[in-house]
């Protein structure tokens, strides 16, 4: 099915459609020269859009893995299970395995798993009552979480110039607004000029296909460059900060973000520039000491050789390394930017008492 897309802030790339049982999700890979929804209810294609990235960012992939294993549980026929139990295990272990750094598609499915069980003793009708709330709960938070975090983040930009961004970040990425592309959203809605610098994003350049085109379609100021250009184009003076999402976080603050993320903080260190990692406090995991534990996604070869090209642009034989991520070190971060405000080093202990915050301060 094929819808036109405006503005993408008024676009859910991830949703439930209650009325046919199905995950709903904007097809990433087509963009920006294909606006298509696809429609998914066997297990299988839900994995399969996760693992090809037809829905993305930590965010979105913790709503979609969510969805998905509410509306395979219930809705695909094709699996061998008469025990309700067994069917949800099944399919959250599948959901569980598409990808391995973003760890809001752990943190969702835990979620999900604990009202599962919280509700295990009721009919089965209760039980997906439960489920389908808390799913949908999932992705109403992370909008009003999105919103949070670019409220804090506009507070450190100053009107005018620039900010470098890198990956999507941006509402697509998320159940709206986005992480690191919201404040600029929140600039524009308030009259507040803010350009961007945005990097493609090698290999499977998130950055030139989707953060130029929804920042674009938005009417916010954007300008594509290649990842080798971050270097001069800091130097030339022209960035105020630097903005990036993140999949996951260790308790000291080393960032697990898209492949290119450290190289920028290192280059942003250089040129003294800040760098600001957003983050819903979803996206922290607590269970680990630093990024050492962070377990690095190592993709397909092809995404770097052939499968942006008519023609192969590497010989076919050649070896390649894919890694999806890079863990920044804590000591490059200038901030990391939350719903419950804005943590500054040391992160260890900063971030710790972030999560305690109800109100809204600065820790
Ligand atoms: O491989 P992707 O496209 O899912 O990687 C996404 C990123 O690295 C984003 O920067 C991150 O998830 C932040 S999303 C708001």
């Amino acid at each position: 099915m094929n819808e036109q897309i405006q503005n993408p802030l008024h676009i859910s790339s991830v949703y439930l459609d209650d009325v046919e049982n199905e995950l709903v999700i904007l097809d990433q890979t087509l963009l920006p020269n294909e606006k298509k929804f696809l429609r998914l209810k066997a297990l299988e294609e839900i994995v399969e859009a996760i693992v090809f990235l037809r829905v993305r960012g930590a965010p979105a992939i913790g709503i979609a893995a969510a969805f998905g294993v509410y509306v395979s549980t219930f809705y695909d026929k094709s699996l061998p299970f008469n025990n309700l139990k067994e069917k949800f295990f099944y399919c959250k272990e599948k959901i569980a395995a598409s990808r391995p750094t973003a760890v809001n598609l752990f943190w969702a499915l835990e979620r999900m798993k604990e009202k599962f069980l919280s509700h295990e003793s009721l009919c089965e009708n209760e039980i997906k009552k439960a489920l389908k709330e808390e799913a949908n709960l999932i992705k109403k938070e992370d909008e009003i979480v999105c919103r949070s975090i670019g409220e804090y983040g506009l507070s450190l930009l100053k009107p005018g110039g620039f900010v470098m961004t890198h990956c999507n970040p941006g509402s697509i990425a998320t159940a709206k607004y986005g992480t690191a592309l919201a404040p600029l959203y929140l600039a524009k809605e308030k009259g507040i000029d803010v350009g961007v610098f945005a990097c493609e994003t090698r290999p499977l350049l998130q950055g030139a296909r989707l953060t130029s085109w929804e920042l674009s379609e938005a009417g916010i100021d954007v300008t594509l460059i290649c990842d080798n250009m971050a270097s001069i184009v800091m130097k030339e003076g022209k960035i105020q900060a630097v903005l990036v999402g993140c999949d996951r976080i260790a308790k000291n603050g080393d960032t697990a973000n898209k492949i290119g993320t450290s190289g920028l903080a290192i280059l942003a260190k250089h040129y003294n520039i800040p760098f600001y990692v957003f983050s819903p406090i979803s996206t922290i995991d607590f269970s680990i000491e630093s990024g050492e534990e962070i377990q690095i996604e190592i993709r397909n070869p092809k995404e770097i050789t052939s499968q942006w090209y008519e023609k192969p642009m590497a010989p076919i034989e050649v070896k390649v390394y894919n890694p999806a991520f890079d863990v920044t070190d804590n000591s490059l971060i200038t901030a990391i930017i939350t719903e419950n405000g804005i943590a500054y080093p040391p992160f260890k202990e900063n971030l710790e008492k972030i999560i305690q915050v109800n109100g809204k301060v600065e820790v």
